[in-house]
């Protein structure tokens, strides 16, 4: 029996819930794949057929500039067409369950769902529930995943540096409220990425992270010695429940990423940020504008990266 909620009987991606458990090939094929779309990007007429009379409903319960806008510009560059669901003016706020919803747009005969929720397994639930010809992406759920914000970040790191097996890589910041840590550390651990570290106070980890593989520092100065790629995090302050820390500004002084800090990596590393940004919190604006920033290009591979996930799911 299949273990796996989103792989088929065949071992093939069916819905993208999670990159915990998912092989490496089917990895790299995204990776490959969105390949092959950078060029499509690039073109004069950004548009292939492969989509062409699918319907993707785009299902956003929490807020989001990169993620929803990407997807839905991905899913028109495959010619599908794009329904973004207002959540504050959909039946929701009369009281439908999320089941009842996913069940009547269903019936407009939905192709794929792009769901970011609050909860941790939202996404997941959908999957379960939909009839077998429905894929299912999990655009962020919670605390616990965000797939293709992983995969985006993984092709990014490809980009720059071509090889996961030499690289020494730091998660800088709230890892216990990030699902972006979650999905980052599965996939490069997967990847074959030989050292990732990561590097937060105490009480911005997650009990017993170690368990995941990763080595952890408290300190910048010793964290940041010899890495290759940093990928820095947000401060999520709307799942912190209670103070986590004494203030951004003492935040800042000793995990806020400055050139000075970043100095202490390798002279060629390079610096992402899944967005959105506090500046002045965990990233001095020197660093976030500066020349070893792909941040910008993160977004950017984003289209290509979802374009890919899309049209794997439906087999095109
Ligand atoms: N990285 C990310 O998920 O950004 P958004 O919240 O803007 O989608």
């Amino acid at each position: 029996m299949n273990k796996n909620p989103q792989l088929n009987k065949h071992g093939e991606l069916q819905h993208l819930l999670t990159t915990e458990g998912l092989p490496s090939p089917i990895l790299l094929n995204i990776l490959d794949t969105a390949e092959s779309f950078v060029g499509v990007t690039e073109r004069d007429i950004k548009k292939v057929p492969l989509l062409r009379g699918k319907s993707i409903f785009n299902l956003f319960f929490e807020p989001s500039t990169r993620t929803q806008t990407t997807f839905e510009i991905a899913a028109k560059r495959l010619s599908a067409d794009v329904v973004n669901l207002n959540i504050a003016a959909s039946s929701q706020s009369k009281g439908e369950t999320l089941l009842d919803t996913v069940d009547n747009l269903s019936a407009m005969h939905a192709d794929m769902f792009i769901v970011r929720h609050s909860q941790s397994g939202a996404a997941h639930l959908i999957a379960r529930h939909v009839r077998p010809e429905i894929h299912v992406i999990n655009a962020g759920d919670g605390r616990h995943a965000h797939p293709t914000q992983a995969l985006l970040d993984m092709f990014t790191i490809r980009h720059y540096k071509r090889d996961f097996n030499n690289l020494r890589v730091a998660i800088v910041g709230d890892i216990l409220h990030s699902r972006v840590a979650r999905s980052q550390i599965h996939a490069l651990t997967t990847l074959g990425v030989p050292e990732i570290r990561v590097i937060a106070p105490k009480t911005l980890l997650p009990n017993k992270v170690e368990r995941l593989g990763v080595h952890v520092y408290h300190d910048m100065e010793q964290g940041l010695k010899d890495i290759d790629v940093l990928l820095m995090l947000r401060l999520q302050n709307e799942r912190m429940l209670g103070a986590s820390l004494p203030s951004s500004e003492e935040y800042f002084k000793y995990y806020g990423l400055t050139q000075e800090k970043l100095s202490l990596a390798k002279q060629d590393a390079i610096v992402l940020h899944p967005g959105p940004m506090n500046r002045g919190i965990e990233i001095d604006s020197a660093v976030a504008d500066g020349k070893q920033s792909v941040i910008l290009p993160q977004v950017t591979f984003g289209i290509a990266v979802r374009m890919a996930v899309m049209s794997i799911l439906t087999g095109n």
